[in-house]
């Protein structure tokens, strides 16, 4: 790795190892001189078992930044009592190898301690409708989820001092939640949002779809065709409602009792009756099996109705 010759837009594939860093002040060290010489810096923070959905950020990041930074940490503080942070799979070293090929310069993963040093007792909390809804309802993985992720992702927005931090619409309320945070607190960078990579059925690639049986696997293929047909359907009838419809049809089709299938709009995640003129969030989650999925779609209103 070189941290003086690479420049924007450099695809040269040299799969340069990444360099490991385990210390906050190890990392800032590292990064120091490429501060001080106005490089520009990505962020793409993941929790590892990297699939293509994360290697399209990292590829985004490499395409723009002089350097770029993943963190990989399994973040403690986002996991519910009964959720699955203990068989959260994790492979370090296929992680190192992937970051590398994608032009990484610095994967920081730290250990636990590093980041909540006992006797830690701040959080970073985005109030209101936004954590409160979809995934933040007290019913599923409630608030303190996104508690948990904007904490960590400040800590790393101050530990790493990014230009640019990377997120995938995959997780549309986390983005939705992010961009609401660095307003609020002022963070001095970009929050970029890129598209949900999918498998080629249509599954939106996730690091918990390792927790599939066969025929689970083939059965949450419902989850991408119930929000794509949403879509689909709401724009071609110019009824939302006749959308949601045909995607609970979907859903029962494969047996999927959702836990939710909501309509939102795509930035406050308020409510919405009908297609309002402003994007609209299609965001579904559901226990398939022994995992829980989620997946979305955004229905834009200049795509028109006779699509
Ligand atoms: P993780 O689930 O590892 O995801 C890391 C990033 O990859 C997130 O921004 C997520 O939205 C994005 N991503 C996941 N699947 C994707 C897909 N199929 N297509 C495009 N992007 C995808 O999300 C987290 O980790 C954590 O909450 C984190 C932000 C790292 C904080 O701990």
């Amino acid at each position: 790795m070189n941290l003086e010759s690479r420049s924007p837009g450099d695809t040269v594939s040299t799969s340069a190892a990444a360099r490991v860093l385990r210390g906050v002040d190890e990392l800032r060290a590292a990064l120091a001189p490429a501060r001080r010489e106005g490089r520009a810096i990505g962020l793409v923070p993941t929790m590892g078992f990297l699939h293509e959905g994360h290697v399209s950020l990292l590829r985004a990041a490499r395409a723009e930044n002089d350097v770029v930074v993943m963190s990989l940490f399994v973040n403690p503080t986002q996991f519910g009592p009964n959720e699955d942070l203990d068989r959260y799979p994790r492979d370090e070293g296929r992680d190192l190898r992937l970051a590398s090929e994608a032009g990484v310069d610095l994967v920081f993963a730290p250990d636990v301690p590093e980041l909540y040093p006992d006797g830690a007792a701040t959080a970073v909390e985005v109030t209101g409708n936004l954590t409160s809804v979809l995934d933040g309802d007290p019913q599923r993985r409630g608030s303190g989820h996104f508690r948990g992720v904007t904490t960590i992702v400040a800590k790393l927005f101050n530990i790493v001092g990014p230009d640019v931090a990377y997120f995938g619409q995959k997780d549309a309320q986390q983005a939705a939640v992010i961009k609401r945070m660095v307003r609020d607190l002022d963070f001095p960078l970009e929050v970029r949002v890129m598209p949900t990579v999918r498998e080629d059925d249509g599954l939106a690639m996730s690091s918990r779809n390792v927790y599939l049986e066969p025929a689970d696997r083939v059965r949450a293929v419902a989850l991408s065709r119930a929000v794509a047909t949403c879509e689909q359907q709401a724009t071609a009838r110019g009824s939302l409602d006749a959308g949601l419809a045909a995607a609970r049809i979907e859903l029962a089709a494969a047996a999927i009792d959702p836990e939710y299938l909501e309509a939102r709009d795509a930035e406050t995640l308020e409510p919405v009756e009908g297609l309002t003129g402003r994007p609209i969030l299609v965001a579904v989650a559901a226990k398939v099996g022994g995992a829980r999925l989620i997946d979305n779609v955004v229905i834009n209103p200049h795509m028109g109705r006779a699509r």
